[in-house]
C-alpha cells in the first residue's frame, strides 16, 4: 500500500481526502460518521454569528453535469454550533468554516472555532450568491487582505482561505491571502449559475441563482489550483475542491499542486462510503504509476515550479 498521508499547514492527515464544507457538516454525529467512513478530516458547515434559516426550496438540484444549490448559508449560529462541536468523538482534524460581513466578525467567529478545538479555520470568502458576505468580499483584493490579516492576528491555528472560481485575478487574490498570513487557499467554491424551467418560465431554485459543484466544476477548479501553484510555488499550501469523485480526480488535483482535496457533491450523491472507494482507487493508481506516496505527485504537472 502506498503512503497516502499528507500535511497541510502543518496539520497531518492520514490521506488527502477531506469533507468539503456544506455537506454533512452540521452535526457532531454526521461529521463523526464521515470520519468513521474514511475521511481524513472534515470542514464544518459555514457558520455565522446568528442563527439563520436560509433560502426556501428548491434549494438543491441534481443536474446532468453536477449539482446546483442556494441554501442561503443556513446555520444555527456560533453559540449553538460550538456546543455541537463539543459532542464530537475526535476521529480526525476538524476545520471550522466561517462567514461574516467584515474583518471583525470573521475574526471573532474564528476565535470561537479555535476555542472549540478546530485545528484550522476556513474563511468562506466565496459563497456565490449571498449578499454582503462570501464572494462580494472575496472578489475584493483589499477586503481579502484585511479579513485574512485580522483572522491571522486573532487565532493561533492555521487560516485557510476559500476562493471563488470566478475570480479573474485568482493569482493576485491568492497572493494577497498568503501575504496576509494565510497558510492555505482552498480552490474552489461553487460556480455562480442557474437553471430555468421553460414550463414555469422562471428559475427553478427559490433564490434564482445558486452555486454549481460536481463534475462540470472540475476542469475550472483544477485550472485555478494549477495557476496558483505555477505562480506561487509552495509558498502557500493548496487544497483542491470541485468535482472529485474518483482516485483519478484526486491525482489530477495533486499533480496540479494541491496537497489535499475536499469532496462535497460526490458525498451528497453517493454517501460517505465514497471516501473508502476513492482512497482505494488512489492507492491502486499511485502504485500503477510507480509512485510510493501522495507527496510524490504534488505539483508534478506544474513544470515551472522550482522544486
Ligand atoms: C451556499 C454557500 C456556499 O459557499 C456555496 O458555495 C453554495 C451555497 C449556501 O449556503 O447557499
Amino acid at each position: 500500500m502506498a503512503d497516502l498521508s499528507t500535511k497541510v499547514t502543518g496539520i497531518e492527515f492520514k490521506s488527502p481526502l477531506l469533507l468539503a464544507s456544506g455537506i454533512l457538516g452540521e452535526t457532531a454525529a454526521s461529521m463523526d460518521r464521515v470520519m468513521a467512513e474514511g475521511a481524513a478530516g472534515v470542514v464544518t458547515k459555514s457558520i455565522g454569528t446568528d442563527p439563520r434559516e436560509g433560502h426556501g426550496t428548491p434549494a438543491y438540484l441534481d443536474l446532468e453535469v453536477g449539482t446546483i444549490n442556494a441554501m442561503g448559508l443556513p446555520n444555527p449560529g456560533i453559540d449553538a454550533y460550538v456546543k455541537e462541536l463539543a459532542d464530537m468523538k475526535g476521529g480526525g482534524p476538524v476545520m471550522g468554516s466561517v462567514f461574516g460581513k467584515d474583518a471583525r466578525e470573521y475574526a471573532s467567529l474564528a476565535v470561537r472555532m479555535e476555542r472549540a478545538g478546530c485545528r484550522a479555520v476556513e474563511l468562506n470568502l466565496s459563497c456565490p450568491h449571498a449578499e454582503k458576505t462570501g464572494l462580494e468580499l472575496g472578489a475584493d483584493t483589499g477586503k481579502v487582505g484585511e479579513i485574512t490579516a485580522a483572522v491571522c492576528k486573532a487565532v493561533g491555528v492555521p487560516v485557510w482561505v476559500k476562493l471563488s472560481p470566478t475570480l479573474p485575478n485568482m493569482v493576485e487574490v491568492a497572493r494577497t491571502a498568503r501575504d496576509a498570513g494565510a497558510g492555505a487557499v482552498v480552490l474552489t467554491n461553487t460556480l455562480k449559475s442557474m437553471v430555468i424551467s421553460v414550463e414555469a418560465k422562471m428559475p427553478v431554485l427559490a433564490n434564482g441563482m445558486g452555486g454549481m459543484g460536481g463534475p462540470a466544476l472540475k476542469p475550472v477548479a483544477l485550472r485555478c489550483v494549477w495557476e496558483v501553484r505555477r505562480a506561487l510555488g509552495d509558498s502557500i499550501d493548496i487544497v483542491g475542491v470541485g468535482g472529485i469523485g474518483t482516485g483519478r480526480d484526486v491525482a489530477e488535483y495533486l499533480m496540479a499542486g494541491a496537497r489535499a482535496v475536499q469532496m462535497g457533491s460526490a458525498v451528497a450523491g453517493s454517501g460517505p462510503a465514497v471516501f473508502r472507494t476513492v482512497e482505494r482507487e488512489l492507492d491502486v493508481l499511485l502504485t500503477r504509476l510507480g509512485h510510493g506516496s501522495v507527496g510524490e505527485l504534488v505539483g508534478l504537472a506544474v513544470p515551472e515550479v522550482v522544486k
